[in-house]
This record gives C-alpha cells, structure tokens and sequence, in this order.
C-alpha cells in the first residue's frame, strides 16, 4: 500500500505559513512602530469645519485658482484665508438661501470672522515663509496634496523638520515652472530633476539647512 503523501501545494503552503509565523511578529511590530510615530497621525488630520466648504467643487470642479481665495500666498509668510466678502461674490446669487451658507451670510453682513480650524500648524518655534517657495517653484501641491480632490482639507505632509530638510538638501526633482505653482496634479514631460535643475539656475536657488533659516 503505497504511503500517504500531501500534495506538492501543501509543502508549499507549509513553507508560505512558516514564512508568516517567523515575519509575521516583525511585520506587526513594523506596523505599530509605524502606527505610532508623530508622522503617520498627521498625515490625514481633518478637523471639522464650520461651514462644509469643499476645494473638491470649488477647484476641482469649478477650476478656481488657489489665489482667487489664497491671495497673499505670493507676498507674505502666511497664505490668507479668505473673508466670507469674497464667497458672496458668488454666493449673493448662487445658493443664496442655502443653510449651509448662513454663517457666510452673517459674516459677511456683520463683519465677524469665520472661525476656521487650523489644519497645518507649525509649532511657533519655526519660521516657514509662503512667498519663499511659491516664487522659487515649489508648488502648493507638493506640500498641501491633491487639494483640488478635497470635499474637506486635510493635512497631507508630515511638516517634519526632516521633511522640509529633505526638500531642502535637494530641491531639483520637486521644482516647476513658477507659472505652474497652483497647477494640481502637474506632470511634465521629460526629466523632472534636468527642468527643476534648469530652475535652480534661473533662480540661482539655494535652500539652506542651517538652523537660523527656520529658527530665528
Ligand atoms: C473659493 C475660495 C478658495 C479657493 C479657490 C481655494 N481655497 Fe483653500 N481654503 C479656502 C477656505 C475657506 C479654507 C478654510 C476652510 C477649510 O479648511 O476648508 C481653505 C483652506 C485651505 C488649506 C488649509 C489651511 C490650513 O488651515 O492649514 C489649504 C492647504 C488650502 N486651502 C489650499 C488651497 C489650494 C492649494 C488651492 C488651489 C488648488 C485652494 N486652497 C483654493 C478657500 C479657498
Ligand atoms: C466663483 C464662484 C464661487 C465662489 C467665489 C464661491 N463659491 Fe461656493 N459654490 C459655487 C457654486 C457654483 C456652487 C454649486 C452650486 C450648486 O450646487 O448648484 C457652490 C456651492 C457651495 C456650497 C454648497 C452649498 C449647498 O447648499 O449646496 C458651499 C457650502 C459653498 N459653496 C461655500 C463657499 C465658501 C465658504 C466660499 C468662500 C470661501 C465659496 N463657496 C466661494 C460658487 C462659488
Ligand atoms: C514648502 C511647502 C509649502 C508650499 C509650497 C505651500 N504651503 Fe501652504 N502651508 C505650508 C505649511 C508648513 C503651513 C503651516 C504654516 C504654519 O503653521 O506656520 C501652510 C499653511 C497654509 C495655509 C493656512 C494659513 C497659513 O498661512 O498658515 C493655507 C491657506 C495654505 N498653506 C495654502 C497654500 C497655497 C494656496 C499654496 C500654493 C499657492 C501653498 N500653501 C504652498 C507649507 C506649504
Ligand atoms: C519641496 C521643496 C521644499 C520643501 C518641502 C520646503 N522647502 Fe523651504 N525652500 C525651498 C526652496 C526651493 C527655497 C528657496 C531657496 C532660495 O531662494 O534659494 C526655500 C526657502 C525656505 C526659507 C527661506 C526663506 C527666506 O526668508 O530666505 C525658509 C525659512 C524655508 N524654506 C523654510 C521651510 C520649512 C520650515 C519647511 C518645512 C515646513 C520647508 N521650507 C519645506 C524648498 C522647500
Ligand atoms: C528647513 C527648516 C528647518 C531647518 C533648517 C532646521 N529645522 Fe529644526 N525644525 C523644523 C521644523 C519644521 C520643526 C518642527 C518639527 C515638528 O513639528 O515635528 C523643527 C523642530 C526642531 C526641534 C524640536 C524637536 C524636534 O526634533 O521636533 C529642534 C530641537 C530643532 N528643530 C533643532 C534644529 C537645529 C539644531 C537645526 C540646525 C542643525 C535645525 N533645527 C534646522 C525645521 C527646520
């Protein structure tokens, strides 16, 4: 009588089970190691809103610049939200009666703001400037996300020091034409790093990475 033997999938399967058991633990570990770094729980952060304001439609569908609303992106540090004047430019006619716009209404008429809720925040001990990178080609997109695809922002980079160094240390692959900064999902023919070198030049680019640039 000719012994038993398993089928050839099963020694298979075996060996794949092994495999799990002895890498499984150091997946997990990888996992909660990376589940809990500062990192990964900023990434995603989106708070509520007061007003259920969506760049989805707005930009994404609508094709609003980021500069109709963001207006001081290019001069300032800080990239101004905008008064609830500039929604009623719109909202005067379109959706005049709309709930959800009531707090639009009444900020507009009596002049209070819309308290909005941070969703990128620094800690106060660093100095970031908008106008810096915005000029020099360094896109909303490539630290703010797919904001065009967003019914409500969220946080979509890290906004780690080593974050921003990494950028810092090698600018090339990361830069565009500053005519393209609010572009969304900008995907240019060619080599990425040989345009953002030639934009270097034009700019005569050179991020520092010595502590005074972002602590002072
Ligand atoms: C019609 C006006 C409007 C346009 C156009 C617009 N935004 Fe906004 N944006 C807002 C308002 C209002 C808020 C605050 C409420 C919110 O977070 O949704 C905001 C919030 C944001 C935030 C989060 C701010 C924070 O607290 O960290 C980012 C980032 C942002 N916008 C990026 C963009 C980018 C990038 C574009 C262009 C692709 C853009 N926005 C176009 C009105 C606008
Ligand atoms: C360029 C014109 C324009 C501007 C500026 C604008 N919106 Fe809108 N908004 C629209 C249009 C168009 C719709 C879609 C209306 C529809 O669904 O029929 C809309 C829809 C909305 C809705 C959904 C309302 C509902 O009841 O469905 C909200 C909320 C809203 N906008 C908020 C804002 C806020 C807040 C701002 C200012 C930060 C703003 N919008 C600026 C054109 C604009
Ligand atoms: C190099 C990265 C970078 C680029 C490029 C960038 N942002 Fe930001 N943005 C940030 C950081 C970091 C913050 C948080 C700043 C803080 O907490 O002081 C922020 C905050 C914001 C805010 C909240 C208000 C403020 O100034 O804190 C808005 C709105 C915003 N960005 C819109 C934009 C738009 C629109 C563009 C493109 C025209 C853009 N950003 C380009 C990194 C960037
Ligand atoms: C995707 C690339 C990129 C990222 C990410 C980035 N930067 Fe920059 N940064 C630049 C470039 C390019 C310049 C312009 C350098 C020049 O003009 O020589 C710059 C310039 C600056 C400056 C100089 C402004 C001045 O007044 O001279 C500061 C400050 C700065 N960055 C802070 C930050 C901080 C803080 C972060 C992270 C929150 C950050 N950057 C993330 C590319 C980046
Ligand atoms: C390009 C901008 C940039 C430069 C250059 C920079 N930092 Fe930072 N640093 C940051 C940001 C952004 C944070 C906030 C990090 C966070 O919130 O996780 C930070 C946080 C810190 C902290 C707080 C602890 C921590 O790690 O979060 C210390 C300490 C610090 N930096 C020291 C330094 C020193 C020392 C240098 C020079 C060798 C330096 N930084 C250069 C952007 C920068």
């Amino acid at each position: 009588m000719p012994r038993f033997q398993f089928p050839e999938w099963t020694e298979n399967f075996k060996k794949a089970l092994g495999l799990l058991l002895a890498g499984g633990p150091v997946y997990l570990i990888a996992v909660i190691a990376y589940g809990v770094t500062p990192e990964a729980i900023r990434i995603g952060y989106q708070p509520e809103q007061p007003v259920p304001y969506s760049h989805a439609l707005h930009v994404g569908e609508l094709g609003l610049d980021c500069r109709y609303c963001h207006n001081t992106v290019e001069e300032s540090p800080h990239s101004a939200i905008p008064p609830a004047a500039t929604c009623m430019n719109c909202h005067t006619g379109i959706k005049a009666e709309s709930d959800d716009l009531l707090p639009i209404r009444e900020s507009a008429s009596q002049n209070i703001a819309i308290e909005w809720v941070r969703v990128n925040d620094l800690p106060d001990y660093v100095y970031f400037n908008h106008s810096a990178h915005v000029t020099r080609g360094v896109g909303c997109e490539s630290c703010h996300g797919r904001v065009d695809q967003m019914t409500k922002v969220f946080q979509a980079k890290a906004l780690t020091m080593e974050w921003c160094l990494d950028c810092h240390r090698d600018p090339a692959p990361r830069l565009r034409p500053v005519e393209e900064v609010t572009t969304m999902g900008y995907d240019p023919d060619g080599d990425r790093r040989e345009l953002g070198n030639e934009i270097m030049k034009q700019y005569n680019l050179n991020p520092r990475t010595d502590c005074s640039t972002c602590h002072r």
